[in-house]
């Protein structure tokens, strides 16, 4: 029987979180350290990362992070173990968005959205996954995919089929690594108001030739809840994830969507 209390949930745990500067990440960090932890924002935007950790306090720390760099990830994680005792919880949150048709992409711009979203994910469980077997006592690894990762959009392939390869990834590793008894879940998000966004709303927009504001409300209309999801929205089912409530989830992708099908 497990009872997690979720105001102390994770009390004294060093936690990681990629892309932790804004949106989703921010909000899973918010809620990690709400929730009595230590936490890494490992984020590239550094003016971003130190406002977040001037309102979170001194259990959190803004790192900078490219998570297209192996060693950047590896020193996140050294900074948790430094400044926690330990390294429980890798949140591989980081992602970017690229919204074009197929014909007029190219090359670099697959490996470049691919290098972000696929391989900076697989690293940053790497290292972490390193740490945690060093450690012996298991820990939770999360990652981003998304609703687009489970169904194709047009005019958004670089970003579904780069959200698809998460969850085989994340499935592929929560086998290879429970001997460890280290989880690995992922989350697949409907649609959550962030500042990735923007990138959305003008690319769909030019798209299919509609206003910013014919366009968000085109998609507004897809939510059956009738309203767009927030970050908290995705940060407590990541900390629910991270709890000995979940100890027997591994492999899992969770999608909070407000009843969007087929997600
Ligand atoms: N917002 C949504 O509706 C939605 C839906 C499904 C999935 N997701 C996924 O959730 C994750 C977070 O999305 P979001 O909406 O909060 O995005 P966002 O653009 O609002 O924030 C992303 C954060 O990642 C950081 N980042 C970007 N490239 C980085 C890199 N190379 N190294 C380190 N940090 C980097 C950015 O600086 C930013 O702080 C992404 O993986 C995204 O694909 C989002």
């Amino acid at each position: 029987m497990h009872a997690t209390d979720s105001a102390t949930a994770h009390v004294g745990k060093g936690v990681v979180v990629t892309g932790g500067a804004k949106g989703i990440g921010l909000g899973i960090a918010q809620r990690f350290v709400r929730e009595g932890a230590t936490v890494i924002i490992a984020d590239i935007d550094m003016d971003a990362a130190t406002e977040a950790v001037r309102d979170l306090g001194e259990r959190a720390i803004a790192m900078e992070t490219d998570v297209r760099d192996e060693d950047s990830l590896r020193l996140a994680v050294e900074v948790a173990v430094e400044s926690a005792g330990q390294l429980d919880v890798m949140v591989n949150n980081a992602g970017i968005i690229a919204v074009a048709p197929l014909i007029e992409t190219d090359a670099a711009q697959w490996i470049r959205l691919l290098d972000i979203n696929v391989v900076g994910v697989a690293m940053g469980s790497k290292v972490a996954a390193k740490q945690m077997i060093a450690q012996g006592r298991g820990g939770c690894i999360v990652n981003a995919s998304s609703g687009g990762g489970r169904h194709g959009v047009a005019n958004v392939s670089q970003y579904c089929a780069s959200k698809a390869a998460i969850i085989m990834l994340s499935q592929s590793l929560s086998q290879e690594l429970a001997a460890d008894k280290i989880r690995v879940n992922c989350y697949t998000p409907g649609h959550i108001m962030t500042p990735l966004w923007e990138d959305i709303l003008s690319g769909m927009g030019e798209a299919l030739g509609r206003s910013r504001e014919e366009t968000l409300e085109a998609f507004l209309a897809t939510i059956p809840w009738g309203r767009f999801g927030t970050p908290e929205d995705v940060a407590s089912t990541v900390s629910w994830l991270c709890t000995p409530d979940a100890e027997y989830i591994s492999g899992q992708c969770i999608a909070m969507n407000g009843a969007e099908l087929p997600w």
